[in-house]
């Protein structure tokens, strides 16, 4: 039969793309508790936004819950994951009350920006966070300090609005899954109306972003299509898919798998850029390069712009667990 000769595609493939050293060490808690503690693992809050993930772990006997009171009575012996995004104070304060055994997969990077908050705050400054309202590390960021210590920025407007006690004592940390450019955008913004305002000793915005960003940005001009594989609750994905649009690719998509991909929109497209954020496993960069296979003659050509040597190791109640295993 005759050979039905499939269009040309280039898929531009960013590296560095997916897990970053902070998701892959949380989901090793999670397993190396499951191998020393046995099943049932509690996990608070999805411990990094992936359902493959979640799925994963919940088949080896994980089980997610949003708040520590909806651990049974039947299973307060069994240890409880605190996710990467990092939790308010109150939480492990709670888990020591019910007598609960905890395990705390907040991303070292994360707490590292507890710590600025903290900082500033100890140095009677008012802290002002730059960050999106809801997500979970805002909260467990704002959730550091008392009530009142922390106001959170989204906006430029946010900033016009702020009628600070001292102006001359405020401090500012970021989420550290921000658009590089945007928080630039509002430190500007906040330095002009606070002459006196004074950044974190240490960059907020983590390295996995300015990677992950960094290489969309060199992919993404002239690509008809990028796709960034994540979750819609993901801020470090989102930002990347803004990012990619900004930088002059066609169209731009957030896809959790390859099922998701809107084939009748796709079109007949030459190039094509292909990320993964923090949360994404590389299994479904995987799966979708095979989905493209099918429908295209692919050639990958590779962006690639830094390469990430992070690994941070797990908690030495974890260490032991890890070594029989290897
Ligand atoms: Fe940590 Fe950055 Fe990943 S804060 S969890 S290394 S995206």
């Amino acid at each position: 039969h005759a050979q039905i000769t499939k269009p040309p595609l280039t898929i531009r493939l960013c590296e560095p793309r997916g897990f970053c050293a902070g998701v892959d060490r949380a989901i090793q808690i999670v397993v190396l508790a499951l191998k020393k503690y046995g099943a049932p693992v509690f996990v608070r809050h999805e411990i990094v936004h992936n359902r493959y993930v979640v799925e994963g772990l919940q088949q080896l006997g994980a089980v997610f819950v949003e708040e520590l009171d909806e651990i049974p009575e039947e299973h307060k012996n069994a240890p409880v994951v605190f996710s990467a995004h990092g939790v308010p104070k109150a939480v492990p304060e709670d888990a020591v009350r019910r007598n609960l055994f905890y395990l705390d997969a907040t991303c070292p990077l994360v707490s590292k920006v507890h710590k600025q908050a903290m900082r500033h705050h100890r140095l009677g400054r008012h802290v002002l966070l730059i960050g999106h309202a809801g997500h979970p590390e805002v909260i467990g960021t704002m959730g550091q300090l008392p009530p009142g210590a922390v106001t959170l920025i989204e906006t430029v407007a946010d900033i016009e609005r702020l009628q600070p006690e001292d102006p001359s004592a405020l401090g500012y940390v970021t989420q550290t899954t921000l658009s590089v450019d945007d928080t630039a955008g509002l430190i500007r913004a906040l330095e002009e109306h606070f002459p006196q305002v004074q950044a974190a000793a240490a960059e907020s915005i983590c390295y996995a972003t300015t990677n992950r960003q960094e290489a969309v940005r060199m992919a993404a001009p002239g690509a008809d299509l990028f796709l960034v594989v994540g979750a819609p609750n993901s801020s470090n994905s989102k930002r990347l898919v803004e990012v990619a649009e900004r930088a002059g690719a066609g169209r731009s998509l957030l896809v959790q798998r390859a099922s998701e991909i809107p084939w009748d929109e796709v079109g007949d497209i030459s190039t094509l850029g292909l990320s993964a954020g923090a949360s994404a496993p590389e299994i479904i960069v995987d799966e979708i390069i095979e989905a493209f296979r099918a429908r295209f003659e692919v050639s990958l050509d590779l962006a690639i712009t830094a390469q990430e040597l992070e690994n941070f190791p797990v908690m030495r109640a974890l260490r032991d667990v890890e070594l029989t295993a290897a």
